[in-house]
């Protein structure tokens, strides 16, 4: 209440308003910073994350081919029997990767090609930029990306399907097909192959989290966060700069504002000093006070 009852000369501003002015634009470039923070840390860690099992995914596909290759194909093909995964790599991918999905249908895993013995491989739009893309650059042997395929965003995972000799035994020319290939695949589709020709490509993809809504999630929460610890900080320095500068300071007022009007004897109030700066102020100027007195009874003495 010193505060006003002192405050005979106007003021435009207080010191609390400036404190509370620097507070409240730190707290919003805070907030203002946070945002793209989140967005950042939250793209780069759904990212990282799919990325590792995108890597998972690839290599498990990877190592089934290498079983027909190594193991399978070797064993069976001098016996002369005939059936498609134990011979095909491809074929065996595509058979787990089917038996896969129906266990993590979020997944992404096809063999796609633009001219496929089975019609379920034709390519996506995505699978048909990719393949041109493929056949475009002869070099390329793996793309990695994220896309969207039936309206779903994935972190995708693309490799070349390249004729090599042995493809042709089964999609070469389709009167000399197995009848394991024919009957159920017919002749139509999936054959004449041509040596060192991209006919497919092995699409992997791994769902991407929707980065917005973590976004939107993350960014609440942290600003609630930032909230609260800014309201109490707020309130924390509000109350020190009223107790430790306001009303010393108030005091100090009050009684110079009563010394300049001729109340030499005003008492001091020390209630609210303190031994800091503003406690140096107080007693410099009831030293300034003391003096004056000393002075104004000399000249009347004398
Ligand atoms: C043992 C026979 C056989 C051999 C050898 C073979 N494939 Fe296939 N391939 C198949 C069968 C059967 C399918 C269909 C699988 C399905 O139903 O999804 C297929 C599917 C594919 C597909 C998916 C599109 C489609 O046709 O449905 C691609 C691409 C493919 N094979 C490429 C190759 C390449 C490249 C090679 C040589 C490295 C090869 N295949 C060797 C039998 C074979």
């Amino acid at each position: 209440m010193a505060e006003s009852s002192a405050g005979k000369v106007k003021r435009s501003s207080s010191v609390r308003g400036r404190f509370n002015r620097a507070l409240l634009l730190f707290y919003i470039i805070s907030v203002l910073v946070s945002i793209p923070a989140t967005y950042f840390l939250t793209k780069q860690q759904v990212l990282s994350q799919a990325d590792r099992e995108l890597t998972l995914l690839v290599d498990m596909i990877r190592a089934a081919r290498n079983v027909v290759r190594e193991e399978t194909r070797p064993y069976f093909m001098p016996k002369g029997e005939f059936f498609g995964p134990t011979i095909s790599s491809t074929v065996m991918a595509n058979t787990i990767a089917g038996k896969f999905l129906r266990e993590q249908p979020d997944y992404y895993i096809k063999i796609a090609s633009d001219n496929p013995l089975n019609l379920k491989n034709l390519p996506e739009p995505l699978e048909t930029q990719l393949l041109s893309r493929f056949r475009a650059d002869g070099e390329l042997k793996r793309i990695v990306e994220t896309g969207t395929v039936k309206g779903k965003l994935y972190l995708v995972s693309a490799a070349p399907a390249k004729v090599k000799k042995g493809c042709m035994r089964c999609h070469g020319d389709p009167a000399e097909a197995p009848s394991e290939i024919t009957e159920p695949y017919g002749t139509t589709s999936g054959y004449h192959y041509t040596m060192g020709d991209v006919v497919g490509a092995t699409v992997v993809g791994v769902p991407l989290a929707d980065v917005n809504s973590l976004v939107v999630q993350r960014s609440i929460a942290v600003i609630i966060t930032l909230s609260l610890l800014f309201a109490l900080v707020l309130v924390l320095v509000n109350l020190l700069v009223r107790r430790s500068i306001i009303n010393p300071l108030s005091a100090i007022t009050a009684h110079a504002y009563a010394v300049s009007h001729g109340d030499f004897d005003a008492v001091f109030d020390k209630e609210n000093l303190r031994d800091d700066e503003i406690g140096e102020l107080a007693i410099s100027f009831e030293l300034m006070r003391r003096s004056m007195l000393l002075a104004a009874k000399r000249l009347k003495g004398g």
